[in-house]
């Protein structure tokens, strides 16, 4: 049996509110469709607005086999290529990130501009034509300081998920922060086993004991269940809603994205070891309150966030084999403040940099686990992993369809 026809008969067997067959963890022609199926074929978020704020500056990202660059150009829009020149191949932009008047492969200085066009290719033949080989472009969107890029020949309408995001975003601000510091660790385990801790605390009291100074472990918080009818959620919704900040929990049909803003423990209005301020001055002018607890946003399948009054913590998952997964922290604060002055550095880091380690651990030992013969799909906890059924349901509700678009129809014998 073919991979494919392998991982829809094990999608459509699996048993609710189960972990998934070890297959899907491990086995490389698993893996490989996920890339194809997802992380080819959905927008994924790859940095922020505020990281390539001039002219000519780029980042490059890595997602599977495809090298990419997003690069501001001259007119200021935000645009991504395939980082792979139009002569031989070779990748044009071979740092993480830079700022040039041009993008110059290195190989032979084929030369583009910052929209893509070739304007500059030493002695071609005649009829060459610069017109015919731009750089190829890659689907690029950005809202509320998120640059998002699709793969996809033809990309999945992104209005949706910007009707819903943007309002949530615009008060905090984010095109005009700045990344006060960036860390990628390199998870040993499949993309799905990083997902899956991400979207349940039934881990943290034993796990984060930074963490848990401030993050509330409540299912209502972290789940997708019962935030409505959770009293305290309402009052935090009620009061930030009185603030101009929109906090209600949304999600969209598919269960792909999920905005909502939830209170920190007690007086905590940061994520530091005190629970007080890490950064002096606000995020955004325009956001007045520091009660606000934290807007949690994720997106599948790259990304999730924490915003707070005084800084954000962004994160963005990138598979990098099976079994590896690399996981990007960034916190952002807003772009005057000043190290040393408004922030120490350590003090605004030391938390999610104990927790991202703390996590690492987790998902590395969950991976080595399912790696038994021995192990076998086991039941998640209703109360405090709703969210990792949520995730798990979404991407078997993805993955179903699209394996099965190769399938041939049914016969059925007629009487
Ligand atoms: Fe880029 Fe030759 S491969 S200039
Ligand atoms: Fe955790």
């Amino acid at each position: 049996m073919d991979a494919r026809t392998e991982m829809l008969k094990l999608i459509r067997n699996r048993r609710d509110g189960f972990s998934l067959q070890q297959p899907f963890y491990i086995d490389p022609d698993f893996y490989k469709l996920d890339m194809e199926l997802i992380w080819y074929r959905d927008w994924l978020f790859v940095g922020h607005n505020c990281e390539i704020a001039r002219p000519g500056s780029f980042f490059t990202v890595q997602v599977g086999d495809y090298p990419v660059v997003v690069v501001r150009g001259r007119d200021g829009e935000i645009r991504a290529f395939h980082n792979s020149c139009r002569h031989r191949g070779s990748r044009v932009c071979n740092t993480e990130r830079g700022t040039s008047a041009r993008l110059v492969c290195p190989y032979h200085q084929w030369t583009y501009d910052l929209d893509g066009k070739l304007v500059f290719a030493r002695q071609m033949a005649e009829n060459f034509d610069k017109a015919d080989f731009g750089l190829k472009p890659v689907a690029c969107e950005n809202v509320g300081g998120y640059i998002f890029i699709c793969l996809a020949k033809e990309p999945a309408d992104f209005a949706p998920f910007r009707a819903m995001m943007e309002p949530y975003f615009a008060p905090h601000n984010l095109v005009d922060a700045k990344v006060a510091h960036e860390s990628t660790i390199i998870e040993k385990g499949n993309w799905k086993l990083v997902w899956e801790n991400n979207r349940e605390c039934y881990h943290c009291a034993a796990n984060h004991p930074a963490l848990c100074k401030t993050f509330p472990e409540a299912p209502t918080v972290t789940g997708v269940n019962g935030a409505e009818s959770d009293p305290e959620m309402l009052e935090h919704w009620a009061k930030c809603e009185a603030a101009g900040l929109p906090s209600r929990f949304r999600i969209d049909d598919a269960g792909q994205y999920r905005a909502t803003r939830a209170p920190l423990l007690r007086d905590a209005v940061s994520y530091t070891a005190t629970g007080r301020r890490a950064v002096g001055k606000n995020l955004s002018d325009r956001v007045s309150t520091d009660r606000i607890g934290t807007l949690m946003l994720y997106h599948y399948p790259t990304t999730w966030n924490h915003i707070l009054g005084d800084h954000a913590v962004t994160f963005r998952v990138l598979p990098i084999s099976p079994t590896e997964t690399a996981v990007t922290t960034k916190w952002l604060v807003h772009k005057d403040a000043i190290e040393g002055v408004d922030y120490d550095l350590q003090n605004l880091i030391h938390v999610w940099t104990e927790t991202n380690d703390e996590d690492r651990r987790i998902v590395e030992e969950n991976a080595f686990g399912i790696r038994s013969p021995a192990y076998e799909p086991g039941p998640y906890s209703e109360l405090h992993e709703g969210g990792v059924i949520q995730f798990v349901d979404w991407y078997a509700g993805f993955m179903e369809p699209r394996l099965s678009e190769g399938e041939r129809p049914v016969l059925r014998s007629v009487a």
